[in-house]
């Protein structure tokens, strides 16, 4: 790489700028990172949040890069790296921060939050999992003390992480949303069944075809879905709810949908009215952060990393629906007003910033 010095990337001026493909430095790899020429970059609804919202407190330096959602070849590796080489064909999550930012042609990624794709599953395809899918993991399985983010169920390679689980009801709001895709998957491999979601009747089959045992349509008044719930369990107590849209309505009918000493994963911050909780309810609630790469989210992350091939060779993790985008990085702006506007149905929107004019 000595050759080349600056690559294209997807900038962002200032709070509420406007984006714009310039120039960026190519970054060095650390001597644990790996250089990552960036195939396939997904894009996010915290992509279009972090411009102007109190998201951009995440944003370390203007101009910014975003992306937190790539594969591609590794390009290069640092001293310490000895799992990778020049070569493989990598997925992993990006960080807020520009090195390691995806929506870019070159970016920088720690080896140990990175997986090799197997055959049969595509770039485009692997850029769609690293997000959604942490946002499931870490709100499942960190056990870091540390940590108030997770609901601390047995992970799957802890005794029992696969059994304790079997027949007790899941509920997902949003299944056809790209973290509820992987929160019906990663429900579906624990054992919880029936998986009951709610989506847009359209999105019905592809959710049960990733798990789901029901689809209700999401359109339905809270009142009558949260009717529906225990005919549907068969009056098992609902001690798992997965809010993965989480706006004030969602999340109030995930509380109330949630059995006493129940927990609860919302995705945004709480929303929860205050006159429908209980001290005395027992039910437990964690506002996930997603990112394999935070400190605290790093071990539990690794553990996802070092079984995530297996997983896509075993069909236990399927990637999105994918769409890609015209004009490499330069189509991106567009697909996040999509996002936006919540025009985008059960699939990702993936841009491949080789493709950059
Ligand atoms: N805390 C974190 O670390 C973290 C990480 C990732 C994402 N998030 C947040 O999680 C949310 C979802 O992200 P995403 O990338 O998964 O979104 P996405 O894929 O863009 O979500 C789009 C889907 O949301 C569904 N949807 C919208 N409103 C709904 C409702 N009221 N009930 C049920 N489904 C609804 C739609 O389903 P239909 O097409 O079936 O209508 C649509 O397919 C976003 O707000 C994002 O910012 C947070």
């Amino acid at each position: 790489m000595a050759h080349l010095a600056t690559q294209k990337a997807l900038l962002l001026p200032a709070r509420a700028g406007k984006w714009y493909v310039g120039d960026a430095p190519i970054p060095r790899p650390g001597p644990q990172d790996v250089l990552v020429k960036v195939l396939a970059a997904a894009l996010n609804p915290i992509d279009w949040k972090l411009v102007d919202s109190p998201f951009t407190a995440l944003i370390p330096e203007f101009p910014f890069i975003s992306g937190t959602d790539g594969a591609g070849i590794v390009e290069d590796v640092g001293l310490e790296v000895t799992t990778l080489q020049k070569g493989d064909k990598i997925v992993f999550q990006g960080w807020f921060s520009n090195p390691y930012a995806t929506f870019q042609q070159y970016c920088l990624v720690p080896a140990p939050v990175t997986a090799k794709i197997p055959e049969g599953i595509s770039f485009d395809q692997a850029a769609s999992i690293p997000l959604g899918l942490a946002t499931v993991v870490l709100a499942l399985w960190d056990h870091n003390p540390r940590t108030e983010k997770s609901i601390r169920l047995t992970p799957p390679w802890e005794e029992g992480g696969l059994t304790q689980y079997a027949g007790k009801p899941a509920f997902i709001i949003g299944g056809a949303s790209s973290v509820g895709q992987y929160a019906i998957q990663i429900a579906k491999y624990q054992g919880f069944s029936p998986i009951i979601t709610t989506a847009s009747p359209h999105n019905a089959e592809l959710l049960k075809s990733l798990g789901a045992t029901t689809v209700l349509d999401r359109n339905l008044p809270a009142s009558q879905i949260l009717a529906e719930l225990p005919k549907l369990t068969g009056g098992k107590p609902l001690e798992f709810v997965y809010d993965a849209i989480s706006l004030a309505d969602t999340q109030s009918l995930a509380y109330e949908a949630l059995a006493p000493g129940g927990s609860l994963v919302i995705v945004l911050p709480e929303l929860i009215p205050s006159e429908l909780k209980k001290s005395s309810d027992g039910k437990k609630v964690a506002n996930v952060f997603g990112n394999v790469q935070h400190p605290e989210c790093r071990p539990c992350g690794e553990e996802l990393y070092k079984r995530l091939t297996v997983w896509l060779e075993k069909g236990i993790v399927k990637p999105n629906k994918v769409e890609i985008l015209p004009g490499g990085l330069a189509g991106i702006p567009e697909g996040l007003a999509r996002l936006e506007a919540f025009k985008v149905s059960g699939t990702k929107l993936i841009a491949r910033p080789q493709e950059t004019a």
